[in-house]
């Protein structure tokens, strides 16, 4: 999920090479992603369109998918949006959105596909968290209870899970070079950059490398966690 985003679009070509069929999906911006397919030309990936806070897009995006592929083995949920905003100023419509695409749609995402899941006694679940949840970051507060509640999510769902074979975790992001950040004004940039002990943004490849870890079999004992990939930022 959210495939079609600035670090989604930057690992299709690592996930696709780590020997994976690829369903990607978008929910407004299909470009980026036909342009990334057709340099590939690959049979392996198809694009599915669906807006993550409706269950019903949900449901026939899952169903589709595994009509498609004949199994769902890995499921990244990386769609988000960011509200900013202090607390006290924030529209409750702006915080209802952002606990919807965060939280919910990837509640949904995993509710939908657990049955295949569990019908095949594998499956590797992984969402993509924030440091933003860990530290707190002034005017980010639905973004922060939305990422810090994947990490609830997780654990509970390790645990109903664990017995087929299933795992479930999240990356927490500290900041990476592509997607959101580039609604943060260059300056702040900078400075964010000097804050991190490694000096750089993350690169969507060491992302792309993480999944591909948790997804393997030298991860299978891994679940219920939250592995964080910030530079050192959050220790
Ligand atoms: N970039 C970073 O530094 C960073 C740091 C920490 C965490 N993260 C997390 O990493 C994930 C990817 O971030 P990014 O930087 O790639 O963000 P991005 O470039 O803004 O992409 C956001 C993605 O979410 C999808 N999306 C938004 N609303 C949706 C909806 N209603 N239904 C379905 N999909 C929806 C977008 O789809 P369309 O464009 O097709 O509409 C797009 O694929 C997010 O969960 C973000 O919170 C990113």
């Amino acid at each position: 999920m959210g495939a079609s985003g600035g670090l989604g679009l930057e690992m299709i070509e690592s996930l696709f090479e780590g020997g994976y069929k690829l369903a990607l999906h978008y929910n407004s911006s299909y470009e980026g992603l036909e342009k990334k397919l057709a340099k590939m030309s690959s049979s392996f990936c198809k694009l599915y369109q669906a807006d993550i806070t409706k269950e019903t897009d949900i449901q026939a995006l899952i169903k589709d998918v595994h009509n498609d592929f004949g199994r769902i083995d890995v499921l990244v949920n990386a769609a988000g949006i960011t509200a900013s905003g202090m607390s006290w100023k924030m529209d409750a419509s702006d915080w209802d959105k952002t606990m919807a695409v965060n939280l919910t749609g990837p509640f949904l995402t995993i509710k939908h596909s657990l049955p295949y899941m569990r019908e095949a006694g594998f499956g590797r679940i992984i969402n993509i968290s924030s440091i933003v949840a860990q530290t707190g970051v002034i005017g980010t507060s639905a973004y922060a209870a939305s990422k810090a509640g994947l990490i609830g999510l997780v654990k509970t769902i390790s645990k109903e899970t664990a017995n087929k074979n299933i795992t479930i975790n999240n990356v927490a992001l500290g900041y990476f070079g592509a997607g959101m950040i580039h609604e943060v004004p260059e300056a702040i940039q900078e400075e964010i950059k000097e804050q991190i002990p490694k000096k750089a943004f993350g690169n969507p490849e060491e992302l792309a490398n993480c999944i591909l870890y948790l997804c393997g079999d030298k991860a299978s004992y891994i679940t219920g966690q939250t592995i964080n990939l910030n530079g050192g930022l959050y220790a």
